[in-house]
């Protein structure tokens, strides 16, 4: 291993924890935006889910900045797993959308359903990546 890619992995270790601690505070408020549209709060779920947005994108963008391509370049076997986790980015961004327009209308039981799909597939997503990414397990 050459000094150049041992500094990489040290910098890959140190991002992996930045990551798992934002996954943490995602799903604070995540949780905080349900409660929100629950309880029909709508200025409160507005502000809520530009945070939890603006959140979420900052985060994919990132992992497609620094752990994709790293992982890319040093592990083939890696390949498609990199590539699912882009997929899924790609589909959190579009349901994200959805979301928004319902926010910003108010129209709290129509977001219910596709609140708790995008939740789900963001906490599965988060498991995936914290088996993959180092420094980013919990164990
Ligand atoms: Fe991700
Ligand atoms: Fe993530």
């Amino acid at each position: 291993m050459t000094t150049e890619d041992h500094g990489l992995s040290k910098r890959l270790v140190i991002e992996g924890r930045r990551i798992a601690a934002q996954h943490a505070r995602l799903t604070e408020l995540w949780q905080q935006f349900v409660a929100a549209f629950e309880g029909e709060q709508l200025e409160l779920t507005r502000l809520t889910f530009r945070e939890l947005r603006d959140g979420l994108l900052a985060h994919f963008d990132l992992e497609e900045r620094l752990q994709i391509p790293a992982l890319h370049g040093a592990d083939a076997g890696l390949r498609p797993a990199l590539a699912r986790i882009v997929a899924d980015h790609t589909r959190f961004r579009e349901e994200l959308s959805v979301l928004e327009r319902h926010v910003e209308a108010g129209a709290f039981e129509a977001l219910r359903g596709p609140a708790a799909k995008m939740s789900e597939g963001v906490a599965e997503h988060e498991d995936f990546e914290e088996k993959l990414f180092p420094g980013a397990s919990k164990s």
